[in-house]
């Protein structure tokens, strides 16, 4: 079962000469449009020319392209530190955390909410989940049009973290978003100085509201919410500080929507671009096994994050590069997902692939603490859209706008329904 395609690099068809791949490497930056739009080609490039790269950009750094440097040096943490984690970083002074956090702390750090994010914790959310997707898509049953990147891809992820982890109040949802979307997505024609003084501000707001929150949970009472466990949890016999509840706070909002959100997006416009995606998985969405090995190959295949930032804590050679202390390494996990080393046909939709050792989720001591959560959310998107949601297309004079970031996907997503009564639910009968 596999769709044979290069996915959407939004260059197919351009043939590049290698004067200008080697410009694009050189000014590799996940926040720039080029990069973006030729990022298969450039990884192909930088895996089979320069796998330790060098891009000028941000100040300098070294972006790693090959399935087994990325893999290694995520399981390097005290060699390579992840304190900042973005390139450019965000300018926090203190490490968000687990993210940010390294041995021995990152353990006992992630031993406090692993429970939360456990394969059985997160199942027993399963129904409330099916609800909210369903609720969602209530609001869209019987339209004309919609805006699917954000009305479904942000709305359902955002909903999960906020309501059941957090226990946000709905009408603070939109305003936290827009906060944390300022953080993650900076404005691409902006100077670094630029970007990094928003995101700080849109950080500062974000820490104040997590901040108010707790001193209401302290005054009038704790709640099942993460937040409440976190203020109420002991480490080595000693409560937390409020510097760590926020920390968690400023990383759990961001990492558990805008992952999520970016993938799904790019996953709703796939279903417009190559019809044939949505056909394959229509096939599977009642099978459990099936299914879950499809959710698995989507994030192989259109992994969100485009690289994370770890920092060289002592002088070491690396890939045949000698690293010095300070350097600053990108981790470019789509790259290593279509490593033809690892993988076979890695440019290849393929729904049944196994084994499928993708790094979609990171590898190592920072392996996403979310991966049930957001494996859950997109089976369940998949199994109530596509039997509910008639074919689409995008709207007619407009476009699907994608943005860049420390995440990658589609901001925007205009389209307009066939018929409601095509959808397979309708068909059917119900
Ligand atoms: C498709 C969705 C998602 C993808 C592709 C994804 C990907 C990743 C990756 C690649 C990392 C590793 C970062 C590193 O090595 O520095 C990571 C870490 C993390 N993710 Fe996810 N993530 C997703 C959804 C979520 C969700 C829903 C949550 C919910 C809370 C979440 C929470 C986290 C946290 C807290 C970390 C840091 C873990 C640590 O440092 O120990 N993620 N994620």
């Amino acid at each position: 079962m596999s769709i044979n395609q290069s996915q959407t690099s939004d260059a197919e068809g351009e043939v590049l000469d290698s004067a200008r791949l080697r410009a694009l490497i050189e000014n590799f930056s996940v926040h720039d449009k080029d990069t973006l739009r030729y990022r298969h080609e450039i990884y192909q490039e930088m895996r089979e020319s320069c796998p330790v790269a060098h891009s000028k950009r941000h100040g300098g750094y070294y972006a790693l392209s090959r399935y087994r440097d990325i893999y290694d040096a995520a399981h390097k943490p005290d060699e390579f530190s992840s304190f900042p984690v973005t390139i450019p970083p965000f300018g926090n002074p203190t490490p968000m955390i687990p993210l940010e956090a390294g041995p021995p702390m990152h353990r006992k750090y992630r031993t406090l909410v692993g429970g939360q994010f456990s394969p059985n914790s997160v199942e027993a959310t399963e129904s409330r989940m099916r609800e909210m997707v369903r609720d969602i898509l209530d609001d869209l049953e019987g339209r004309e049009a919609a805006d699917l990147a954000k009305e479904v891809a942000v709305a359902l992820p955002l909903r999960a973290i906020l309501e059941l982890y957090l226990g946000v109040p709905r009408k603070d949802w939109d305003r936290l978003k827009d906060e944390f979307l300022r953080m993650l997505q900076p404005d691409p024609d902006a100077t670094d100085e630029e970007n990094q003084e928003a995101a700080m501000e849109a950080g500062l707001n974000c820490t104040m509201y997590f901040a108010e929150m707790l001193d209401n949970l302290r005054t009038n009472g704790y709640g099942t919410d993460l937040i409440s466990h976190l203020a109420q949890a002991e480490l080595d016999g000693q409560r937390l500080t409020d510097d760590e509840i926020l920390g968690f706070c400023l990383v759990l909002v961001p990492a558990g929507f805008d992952t999520t959100a970016s993938l799904m997006s790019r996953l709703l416009l796939m279903f417009t671009e190559q019809p044939e995606v949505r056909d394959q998985l229509e096939q599977v969405i009642d099978d459990p096994d099936a299914l879950d090995l499809a959710v698995e190959e989507l994030v192989r295949f259109i992994p969100p994050l485009p690289g994370i930032a770890r920092n060289v804590t002592q002088p070491c050679s690396f890939a045949g590069t000698d690293l010095k202390v300070g350097d600053r390494l990108l981790l470019l996990w789509p790259s290593a997902n279509r490593d033809p080393e690892e993988f076979p046909q890695p440019d290849e939709l393929v729904l049944d692939r196994q084994p499928n050792r993708h790094l979609g989720f990171g590898s190592g001591i920072h392996r996403c603490l979310g991966s049930h959560l957001a494996r859950l959310e997109i089976k369940l998107l998949l199994q109530e859209f596509l039997r509910r949601v008639p074919r689409y297309k995008v709207a007619p004079g407009q476009e699907a706008q994608w943005h860049t970031g420390n995440t990658w996907g589609v901001k925007k997503l205009p389209v307009v329904f066939e018929d409601w009564s095509t959808s397979a639910a309708a068909r059917s009968g119900g």
